[in-house]
């Protein structure tokens, strides 16, 4: 991926972490997905008082992608947290973008400091997939 979007979508992921609702763990974590337009949709992690209750940044970005109509034209994604290597996605959250996105499909984890790339395939080798056309 070009590097002046890399930049720019790590950058919008980092943003957004300000709207994180994460009084529970203190983890931040920013979630952003280009379109095919060159827009970005973000998301964020929102905790709750019943811990198993969160939802993660990735599945908030995509939920709100998918819930525009848009999920068609996803190009990249990418994760920003203060970790150190990079945190990347939970594996529910891997399943979960796994039903929207190609083999191919580039995610890029960030921490301001040091960026790592890589595929859903990658990160979900032999994914569940029950094959239905959508
Ligand atoms: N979290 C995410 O937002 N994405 C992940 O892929 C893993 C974990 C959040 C959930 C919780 O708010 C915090 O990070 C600590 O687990």
């Amino acid at each position: 991926m070009d590097k002046k979007i890399t930049d720019q979508l790590l950058k919008a992921a980092d943003e957004a972490r300000e709207h994180c609702y994460a009084p529970y763990s203190n983890y931040r974590v920013g979630c952003a997905v280009l379109l095919e337009d060159g827009s970005i949709v973000t998301g964020v992690n929102i905790e709750n008082a019943a811990y198993g209750v969160v939802l993660c940044a990735e599945r908030s970005a995509m939920a709100s992608v998918i819930s525009n109509g848009r999920g068609k034209t996803v190009k990249a994604l990418a994760v920003v947290t203060n970790a150190s290597p990079p945190g990347s996605p939970c594996g529910m959250c891997r399943q979960f973008l796994s039903e929207f996105v190609s083999k191919d499909f580039p995610i890029v984890l960030g921490n301001g400091q040091e960026v790592v790339f890589s595929t859903m395939g990658e990160l979900l080798p032999f994914a569940f997939d029950m094959a239905v056309p959508h």
